[in-house]
C-alpha cells in the first residue's frame, strides 16, 4: 500500500491536484495497486493564521511516505519568498531531493510558439541540481543601506553534490535510451570556479559511460538551442539557477505551464512532483485552469514509486486528450472545465 503526502497549497493547486487524484484513483483500479492519501495544509492561508510556514516536526512527518504530490506554492498576501523558501526549497533542501527533472516534450496537438517545430523535435530532458548552487542562500551584505553597499550572493558547489547529480544524468540519458546524448550546461567562459569544477567532474564521470555521447554549452547558447535546433538535445544536465532559468524556456516551447511538470528527486528517500507552473491566484477556483501539468507530475510520481504501465496509460491518455479533446492548453481557454479536462484523461485511460 502506497502512503502519499499531499500538499495542494495555494491558489489553483487544490484544483488540479484534485484532477490528479481522481486520475490516480482510476489507475488503481485498472492497475489494482492500492494507496492512502494525507493531505497537508501548508500554505499560505495556513501561513496566515498561524504564522507557521511548516509545524514542528513536518519534514520528519514525510519522511514516512512513499512520495509526495505538490499543488502550488505562493500566495498573494504574502511577501514573495517565506513560503517558496519555507515550504517549497525547505522540502527539496532537507529531503534532499538532489535532482529536479524536468521533462520538456511537445504532446500532439498541442501549439508551439516556435515555428516548423513539432512533437518529433520538442523532446528532451533537464536534469537540474536541486540542492546546491546560488539557492544555497549563501552570502552577506556589506555596509547595508549605505552608496558603498555590496550584496554577495555566493554559488555554492561540492564535488559531491556535482557529482550525485551528473551520475543521476548519465544514468537517466542510458535509461531513456534515445540519442544517448549528455549535454553539460554552463558558462565555463565566465564562472571558472563553479564550472571549472562541474566541467572536470562532468569528464571524468563520463569514462564511466562511454555509451553516452558528451556535448557542452553554454548557458546563453543553449537559450538560443532550446529555440532554433531543439531536436538536437536530449538530456541536459546543469545546476540549480541555470536550470531553474531554462526549465521555465523548456515550458514555454512545449506548450506551457499549463502542461509543464517536475520531479524533486532523491534517489535514495522521498521525492515530492508538482506542476512546476505558480499558484495563479486570479483564477483559483474558477474551474478553467488546466490540470494537465499537474495530472502529468502524476504521471512522473506513478514511474518513481514503481507503477510504470500505469504511469505509461496515463501519459498516453494525456496525450490523446491534448490531440484530440483539447482547444488549447491555456486557463480559460481549454473548450472545457478543470474537472471536465480530467475527467477527460480518466475516460481515455
Ligand atoms: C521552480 C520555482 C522555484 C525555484 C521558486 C518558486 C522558489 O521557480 O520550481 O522552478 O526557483 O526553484
Ligand atoms: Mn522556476
Amino acid at each position: 500500500m502506497y502512503q502519499i503526502a499531499v500538499i495542494p497549497g495555494d491558489g489553483t493547486g487544490p484544483e488540479v491536484v484534485r484532477e490528479g487524484l481522481k486520475v490516480l484513483q482510476a489507475l488503481s483500479q485498472k492497475f489494482k495497486f492500492r494507496y492512502e492519501v494525507t493531505t497537508f495544509d501548508w500554505g499560505g492561508e495556513r501561513y496566515l493564521k498561524t504564522g507557521e510556514v511548516i509545524p514542528d516536526g513536518g519534514i520528519e512527518e514525510l519522511k514516512r511516505y512513499n512520495a509526495i504530490y505538490l499543488g502550488a506554492i505562493g500566495h498573494p498576501d504574502v511577501k514573495p519568498g517565506i513560503l517558496e523558501k519555507g515550504i517549497l526549497l525547505r522540502t527539496r533542501f532537507d529531503l534532499e531531493q538532489y535532482i529536479n527533472l524536468r521533462p520538456v516534450k511537445l504532446y500532439p496537438g498541442v501549439l508551439t510558439p516556435i515555428k516548423d517545430k513539432g512533437p518529433e523535435e520538442i523532446d528532451f530532458v533537464v536534469v537540474r541540481e536541486n540542492n546546491e548552487g546560488l539557492y544555497k542562500g549563501m552570502g552577506e551584505f556589506q555596509n547595508k543601506g549605505t552608496k558603498d553597499e555590496v550584496a554577495i550572493q555566493i554559488s555554492y558547489n561540492t564535488r559531491k553534490g556535482v557529482e550525485r547529480c551528473i551520475r543521476y544524468a548519465f544514468d537517466y540519458c542510458r535509461k531513456r535510451d534515445k540519442k544517448k546524448t549528455l549535454t553539460l550546461v554552463g558558462k565555463t567562459n565566465v564562472l571558472t570556479y563553479a564550472w571549472d569544477l562541474w566541467e572536470r567532474t562532468f569528464h571524468e564521470v563520463a569514462k564511466e559511460y562511454t555509451d553516452i555521447k558528451t556535448d557542452y554549452a553554454h548557458v546563453d547558447a543553449t537559450c538560443m538551442w532550446m529555440i532554433k535546433n531543439p531536436e538536437w538535445f536530449d538530456v541536459l544536465v546543469t545546476d540549480n539557477m541555470f536550470g531553474d532559468i531554462i526549465t521555465d524556456l523548456g515550458a514555454m516551447i512545449q506548450g506551457g505551464m499549463g502542461i509543464a511538470a517536475g520531479g524533486n528527486i532523491n534517489p535514495e528517500g522521498v521525492s515530492m512532483f508538482e506542476p512546476i507552473g505558480g499558484s495563479a491566484p486570479k483564477y483559483t477556483n474558477m474551474n478553467v485552469i488546466n490540470p494537465l501539468a499537474a495530472i502529468a507530475a502524476m504521471q512522473m510520481l506513478l514511474s518513481n514509486i514503481g507503477e510504470a504501465e500505469a504511469a505509461a496509460a496515463l501519459e498516453k491518455s494525456i496525450m490523446h486528450v491534448t490531440a484530440n479533446d483539447i482547444k488549447s492548453l491555456s486557463a480559460g481557454k481549454m473548450g472545457c472545465s478543470t474537472s471536465q479536462a480530467g475527467n477527460l484523461v480518466v475516460r481515455n485511460l
